[in-house]
């Protein structure tokens, strides 16, 4: 069984013009023990669907239809207080902007201990001691100075260290972490990375990466689900996407990764022939293409594409929505609503 399922998620939000769909009938789910990759350009739902799984949609947005079981139980239909019990102690989330999720008024430390005491029955002394153990497992230079220090004292990348030190203090059994990584350098980036795989590894606990960067994640996750527009449109084992990508945009994704051979080369092997570097941008959620909506910039597109909306098809376990793959096969069961 699944540590969770997100089904046929549909996510909108509210504004001036009325409501908009964005998280569009995604689907995916996290085995027991692996890491998911969600990856897509800017804008495609990546950090609503990551909001929803732990609860925390920004005002506007809401869950309109859909499931997301965790636990034995469906998320989505949870109170406040159930879902506050399960957010922080069984699911835990590192936020894209470390700034705004860290409380400028409260030290580091007091941070932490509070995630801590929230749900461990400790002393403060204990708390303390755990709260510095996981600083310096996050890689702080220096854990008890940064117990002491607001966030204004710290960089960018501690700032990230320390989100990431309180979602694990509490050892959770689900992190999803939200471009962990996007303001940070390379090292810094492989080095948080590192943290979170080797906890994975030692607690079993399930992983779902959110990011832009395809090479990033390539490297850590077991399978990729990749969006676009607020769909998915293909989702496989990274090993096989990143080697034969099927998509036509997942193909555009890994050609424009800089410099293959430097970066990603240990998963992605010889670069394989260059794509156009996708031009354009992607489609407004209020102005959705008829067809498909990466039809207006696919290099491969035909008839069909322009004037119909592909479903899922399955391939090589997993699916991808593009009629280029569509077959003798039906359509995907896993699919919505006709890509409606
Ligand atoms: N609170 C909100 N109110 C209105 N629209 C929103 C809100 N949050 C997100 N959106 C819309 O949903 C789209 C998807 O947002 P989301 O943050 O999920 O994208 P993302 O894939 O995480 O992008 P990024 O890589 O930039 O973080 C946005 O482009 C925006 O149009
Ligand atoms: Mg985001």
């Amino acid at each position: 069984m699944a540590l969770l399922d997100v089904r046929k998620l549909v996510v909108c939000v509210r504004g001036p013009q009325g409501t908009t769909t964005i998280v569009d009938g995604v689907s995916f789910s996290v085995p027991e023990e692996s890491a998911v990759a969600l990856v897509g350009e800017s804008g495609s739902g990546k950090s609503l669907t990551a909001f929803s799984v732990i609860g925390l949609l920004p005002p506007g947005a809401r869950i309109d239809r859909g499931s997301i079981q965790f636990d034995n139980r469906d998320l989505v239909t949870l109170r406040d207080r159930e879902m506050r019990r399960i957010r922080g102690a069984r699911i835990a989330m590192v936020f894209q902007e470390p700034s705004t999720a860290l409380n400028p008024v409260y030290t580091i430390g007091s941070q932490i201990v509070e995630a801590v005491r929230l749900h461990r029955d400790l002393s403060s002394k204990e708390a303390r001691a755990l709260a510095e153990h996981w600083l310096g497992k996050v890689g702080m230079p220096s854990p008890s100075r940064a117990f002491g220090s607001y966030p204004h004292e710290l960089s960018g990348g501690m700032k990230q260290r320390a989100l990431l030190a309180m979602a694990l203090v509490a050892q959770p059994a689900l992190l999803i972490a939200d471009e962990p990584t996007s303001s940070l350098d390379r090292t810094l980036e492989a080095q948080i990375l590192d943290v979170v795989m080797q906890e994975r590894e030692a607690r079993k606990m399930g992983v779902v990466l959110v990011s832009h960067d395809l090479a990033t994640v390539a490297e850590v996750t077991d399978r990729v689900v990749v969006m676009y527009a607020g769909q998915v449109v293909e989702e496989r084992a990274t090993e096989s996407l990143v080697r034969a990508p099927a998509h036509p945009y997942t193909q555009a994704l890994i050609a424009s990764i800089p410099n293959p051979s430097a970066h990603a080369a240990r998963k992605l092997g010889a670069p394989g022939p260059r794509l156009p570097v996708l031009g354009g941008a992607p489609p407004r959620f209020d102005d959705l293409p008829p067809g498909c909506r990466f039809a207006p910039r696919c290099p491969r597109v035909f008839d069909r594409c322009t004037t119909e909306r592909p479903p899922l098809y399955p391939h090589d376990e997993g699916t991808v929505r593009c009629f280029l793959y569509a077959g003798a096969d039906e359509a995907s069961d896993e699919d919505e609503r006709g890509a409606a």
